[in-house]
């Protein structure tokens, strides 16, 4: 694949605060952009990051068709830069794609694209612990046509942006009965940019009432629960590991997801991927069977949540220090990410 590379004159490697990495708010020296035209994806280029011009027509803008992902780039003592598992996010990428009738982006695009300009920017990744190298690919649609229909042209592109962790301390929740993130036969499965936005407003509201995030429940009873926040979610009850299976559609299918789910059984430890009942979460709360709990992504990768409130009542969990299985699994996956046990699912692909 032949992709023209435009360096910076000067890189803005200096401006960034290792120290204090937020994230989402700087973004490394290079961007790819890559157009579909005429039925084909055109040759790729790596140019210096910057503002992107377009038609006030242009299809997403007015119809959302536009998607994206997110994945991490770390850096290990030694210097080597890998990602975790970014075919996974290819592969969901176009899942997304799909739903969305927009054009699938090729893996060869996808990866050595992202590859190559994360070799060019590897100076952005940072190695402090805990942190690493935010990818977001994205695509939109272009058409400059504001009838409805699906765009015939579309552009994908990469940005990066060095980051630290997303949450400081445990997250408080709010369980939610009034608004609805996804119903079987929506897009909740996918990575559309729509999800995201459908969900400021009662973010919005939730943060107002002093919580930091969602647990979105099933739109017909308000009973079964979904995802929390932009995360997937998982329960401790007792010694058995459960999280809402993704029969409905109605769920992401995380690449953190799916690595926790691995891991923990490769531990011996049981997991049941099935639906659960805010009820059921109730019983066990009561029953001193609620012993830990935790939302998995990219971005926050594991979140802890200190409280649930729910119809009222507050169900407080057991102290975070006191937590072995999402313990554990934090530390296994930096290990792995970070080069300190072997990565024996070849998770890691190197960059440089
Ligand atoms: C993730 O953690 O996977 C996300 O998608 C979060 C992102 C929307 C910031």
């Amino acid at each position: 694949m032949n992709i023209k590379i435009t360096k910076v004159t000067d890189s803005r490697i200096d401006e960034l605060d290792s120290s204090n990495l937020q994230f989402g708010k700087q973004y490394s020296d290079h961007m790819l952009i890559c157009d579909f035209e005429n039925g084909a994806w055109q040759d790729p280029t790596i140019v210096p990051y910057g503002n992107i011009s377009m038609s006030p027509a242009t299809t997403f803008i007015h119809y959302g068709q536009s998607l994206f992902e997110g994945i991490k780039a770390y850096k290990r003592k030694d210097g080597q830069v890998s990602i975790f598992r970014p075919k996974d996010n290819w592969e969901r990428f176009n899942v997304s794609a799909r739903r969305m009738a927009m054009a699938e982006v090729p893996e060869e695009l996808f990866m050595e694209g992202m590859r190559q300009l994360i070799e060019l920017d590897k100076e952005w990744v940072p190695d402090s612990e805990g942190s690493s190298l935010y990818i977001r690919p994205f695509m939109f649609g272009t058409d400059a046509f504001i009838g409805v229909k699906p765009a015939d042209t579309f552009r994908f592109m990469i940005i990066t942006s060095p980051a630290g962790a997303y949450y400081s301390k445990p997250t408080r929740i709010y369980v939610q009965n009034k608004y609805v993130r996804a119903f079987p036969g929506g897009i909740g499965f996918t990575k559309a940019a729509g999800n995201y936005g459908a969900c400021m407003l009662p973010t919005l509201e939730t943060r107002k009432l002093g919580y930091d995030q969602i647990l979105w429940t099933d739109g017909f009873t308000h009973k079964n629960v979904q995802e929390i926040g932009t995360m997937n979610v998982f329960f401790v009850f007792g010694n058995t590991v459960v999280t809402p299976d993704l029969s409905e559609g109605t769920i992401l299918a995380g690449v953190t997801r799916d690595s926790v789910i691995k891991l923990l059984k490769e531990k011996g430890i049981a997991v049941e991927e099935r639906p659960i009942g805010i009820d059921e979460i109730e019983e066990n709360y009561r029953n001193g069977l609620l012993k830990e709990a935790f939302g998995a992504g990219t971005a926050a990768v594991i979140a802890p949540i200190s409280e649930l409130f729910y119809n009222g009542d507050t169900m407080m969990l057991p102290p975070i220090e006191t937590w072995e299985i999402s313990n554990f699994i934090k530390k296994e996956l930096a290990d792995i990410r970070y080069g300190q046990i072997p990565d024996t699912h070849s998770w890691m692909y190197k960059v440089c």
